[in-house]
């Protein structure tokens, strides 16, 4: 027996050893190959000069609700799909030279929504949950409470300054995260006049405040037509009318349209992708996008005719034609780009669709990489939160992301997914135990991951998410910080706002 078993240690460790360099190079990784993945990013960033010119434009892409966990998962389903193992995979934006960590609590609340959020990241000012471009002592949906706590924001700095400003997402334009921009509103969902006619106060919606007050705006690229539109007037793309439309007879699509003309610009009005493609960027001053009555959809829905009807463009070609707008103007842009369909994938716990859409921001920011210049624009990749995804247990390398694991059951003997939430839909109790998902497909787009609370819809999480930066003072965002600091960093590059007389930015303006 002891015998036999000599023999077959033997046979294996030689066995073994003649099989290890094959093995290596299998996936390439070798020893060398690791140590020399270090040496080539030493040679690089040691050569590292710090950018300290001035920012004549600045991007600011928010991918909404794009924590740490969901960028690690992201880039391990970017690593799959191209047929590698996945985990050494990076999307393009880490490897931006400069990255920090980003303290995300609002005013009010540990974990913080997005309005709070954009308030404090535009705005440079933390702010209470629910509110958009009011300090601290406003109270959330008193719109009486509004008044006097308005602040202004990186793009209010930036039309003062002479930019061109604008903006892409893929949520409502009206929605949090491009509202924290120009609003100042107690309640983020007064997105529309049907709430806002029944405040006392006096409180505008945020449809006719973008309509009104940012006639500059040269960029409004997302969904959200049914706040523009008036009740009674037939959406074009649902053949419906929304029970959001307007009641104040207003048709701000129509005023949009006269605005700009009256500013002698010739503009585009656009919301289905055959019209958006047809825009040529050289000859239109300005762009009003509407692709959907509400939310655009999933990147990974964009094609399904179950979902999409007329088309939509891509967030990448959104942000191409935003840059090539916005880039006319002599003193610089600035143009802020939101992937807000990873917070929605999320909240409905559905990491699938979250993670494409990782993907779709991901190009948008390789877009802008493509066709603008680091000495001269400051590009800035964050999230505004996280959420609870987790990535977990212990599978193999290369395990599909969306499967289950497969290295060992849990405790009940039952298999159990990667990718799980600590919160949302996805809770799941069947006869009193957790059900049994050994014959259930967990790589389909609906498939809702296991939750361990049940609730209405997944939560944001409070960690830090992290800034990806590059071009002029991108080095002040290494660190952990203030979300609020953000904004901050921004003026200062560009020489606008608080930072506009600043003897730095004078200093760089002249010698530059
Ligand atoms: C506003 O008031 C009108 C008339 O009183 C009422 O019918 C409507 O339901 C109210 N809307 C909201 C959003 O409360
Ligand atoms: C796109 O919009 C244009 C302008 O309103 C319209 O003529 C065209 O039919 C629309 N295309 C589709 C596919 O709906
Ligand atoms: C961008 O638009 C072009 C057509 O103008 C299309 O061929 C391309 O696939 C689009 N890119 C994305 C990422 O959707
Ligand atoms: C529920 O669980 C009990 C105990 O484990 C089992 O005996 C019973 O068959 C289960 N019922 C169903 C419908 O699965």
């Amino acid at each position: 027996m002891t015998r036999l078993l000599l023999v077959y240690a033997l046979l294996t460790g030689t066995i073994g050893f003649l099989l290890r360099p094959d093995e290596y190079s299998g996936n390439g990784e070798t020893p060398t190959h690791w140590r020399g993945l270090a040496s080539n990013m030493i040679k690089q960033k040691a050569r590292l000069q710090l950018n300290v010119g001035v920012a004549k434009n600045v991007i600011m892409f928010i991918g909404d609700g794009m924590g740490i966990s969901t960028v690690t998962a992201g880039r391990i389903l970017k690593g799959q799909l191209a047929g590698q193992t996945g985990e050494e995979e990076y999307l393009s934006f880490e490897n931006f030279p400069y990255t920090g960590l980003s303290k995300t609590y609002s005013q009010d609340s540990q974990v913080t929504d997005s309005a709070s959020a954009s308030t404090s990241y535009f705005c440079g000012v933390k702010a209470n949950i629910g509110t958009l471009g009011l300090d601290g002592r406003s109270t959330r949906g008193q719109c009486s409470t509004q008044h006097n706590y308005e602040i202004s924001s990186i793009l209010d700095w930036s039309i003062a300054a002479g930019k061109s400003v604008g903006f892409v997402t893929t949520a409502r334009v009206t929605h949090a995260t491009p509202a924290g921009l120009y609003a100042n509103i107690a309640e983020r969902h007064w997105e529309g006049d049907i709430y806002t006619r029944n405040q006392t106060g006096g409180c505008k919606d945020i449809a006719a405040q973008l309509v009104d007050d940012y006639k500059q705006m040269q960029v409004i690229l997302g969904g959200g037509r049914e706040f523009f539109q008036r009740f009674d007037q037939m959406d074009p793309e649902r053949g419906d009318n929304s029970r959001y439309g307007r009641r104040d007879g207003r048709d701000l699509i129509q005023e949009w349209k006269t605005g700009q003309h009256g500013l002698n610009r010739n503009s585009a009005y656009v919301w289905n992708e055959t019209a958006f493609n047809q825009i040529d960027p050289t000859t239109t001053d300005s762009v009003l996008g509407l692709f959907e009555q509400s939310h655009m959809q999933y990147d990974y829905d964009r094609f399904d005719p179950r979902y999409e009807k007329a088309g939509e463009p891509s967030i990448a070609n959104m942000t191409e034609l935003a840059i090539k707008i916005l880039s006319k103007n002599p003193n610089g842009y600035f143009l802020m780009v939101e992937g807000a369909k990873i917070d929605h994938g999320h909240h409905e716990g559905r990491a699938k669709l979250a993670l494409y859409d990782v993907l779709a921001f991901e190009k948008a920011v390789d877009t802008a990489d493509r066709i603008t210049s680091e000495t001269d624009t400051l590009t800035i990749v964050t999230a505004d939160h996280g959420h609870t995804l987790s990535i977990s247990g212990y599978p193999s390398r290369g395990n599909g992301i969306f499967d289950k694991v497969d290295t060992s059951l849990a405790q009940d003997g039952k298999p159990y997914t990667t990718l799980l939430y600590a919160n949302g839909q996805g809770y799941r109790v069947h006869n009193g135990s957790r059900p049994d998902i050994t014959n259930v497909d967990t790589t389909i787009d609906q498939y809702q991951q296991e939750a361990a609370v049940p609730l209405a819809q997944e939560t944001h999480s409070g960690e830090d998410v992290a800034i990806y930066a590059r071009g002029p003072m991108s080095h002040l965002l290494t660190g952990v910080h203030e979300d609020s600091n953000i904004a901050g960093v921004m003026a200062y590059a560009s020489c606008v706002g608080a930072y506009s007389n600043y003897a730095d930015c004078a200093a760089s303006l002249t010698s530059g």
